[in-house]
């Protein structure tokens, strides 16, 4: 049986932490899948993986491909996938139809956009009206690259109470749960009690509702991981080591 979202809800008031990671293809998926994870971010972070300097490059068939083959390794995670940069911020008939297609073409349960201002709030609530699951992001927004860069969000008192506001506003359009990225641990508490859906965070300090970080980054495949990254593994080094022993093995006809 697949988590769903009203589960979370119920989790967060339970005090139980949610476990969420990103994915990109089905061997990753499978593999957090069977490890516990609780929900699966198809993360437009996949990016990297895919070479591309930053998230906005990705487009909506790439996604959609990549989240269908994650889909495919999952039995018990919630799975939720972002839409890319440009395929919903236009217009409510824009962001209709990439949810509706990645919802359609996929069989993922959700859809992540970024942003917490008033037309994006007016998208979301109509794609929650039209019965599509939405998470919410807030914070550092990487789709914003080049307006915000990739530093923390939310240093000033002004721009802390912003963040807090779009939150809350969110919640009202009907999120069931919200990305908390990079923004100080005082103010991811203050949106986490304020709210009653989950607050996922990344670089938001240990009182979020749930933690989520890059898969890519957990096992030491990004080239360079952001600061509030934890890598638990290298497998850039435990790659490139079995790589030369299998090349020296033919060279020295010791394989086959
Ligand atoms: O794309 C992604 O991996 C994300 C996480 C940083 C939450 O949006």
């Amino acid at each position: 049986m697949s988590i769903t979202t009203k589960q979370l809800i119920q989790w967060k008031q339970q005090g139980s932490s949610i476990v969420a990671l990103t994915a990109w293809n089905y061997a990753i998926a499978q593999l957090l899948d069977a490890a516990g994870v609780d929900l699966i971010l198809v993360g437009d972070s996949m990016s990297v993986i895919l070479g591309y300097k930053n998230t906005l490059p990705l487009t909506l068939d790439e996604t959609i491909h990549h989240a269908k083959a994650v889909c495919r390794g999952v039995s018990r995670s919630l799975i939720v996938v972002d839409l890319p940069f440009l395929t919903y911020q236009e217009s409510i008939q824009q962001a209709m139809h990439a949810a509706g297609r990645v919802l359609k073409e996929t069989g993922a349960q959700a859809v992540k956009l970024e942003g917490g201002y008033p037309a994006m709030v007016e998208i979301i609530a109509r794609l929650v009206q039209a019965g599509i699951p939405v998470m919410g992001h807030v914070g550092l927004t990487p789709q914003s690259v080049h307006q915000l860069g990739l530093g923390q969000q939310g240093k000033t008192e002004a721009d802390a109470e912003r963040i807090l506001q779009e939150a809350i506003a969110l919640e009202q359009a009907g999120v069931f749960s919200i990305v908390l990225e990079h923004i100080p641990p005082k103010l991811a508490l203050q949106i986490t009690q304020k709210l009653s859906i989950p607050t996922i965070g990344i670089g938001a300090g240990k009182d979020c509702d749930g933690q989520i970080l890059v898969t890519s980054d957990v096992l030491g495949l990004s080239e360079k991981q952001p600061p509030f990254a934890k890598v638990y593994t290298n497998l850039r080094q435990t790659i490139t080591k079995a790589v030369e022993e299998y090349g020296m093995d033919i060279r020295e006809g010791k394989f086959p």
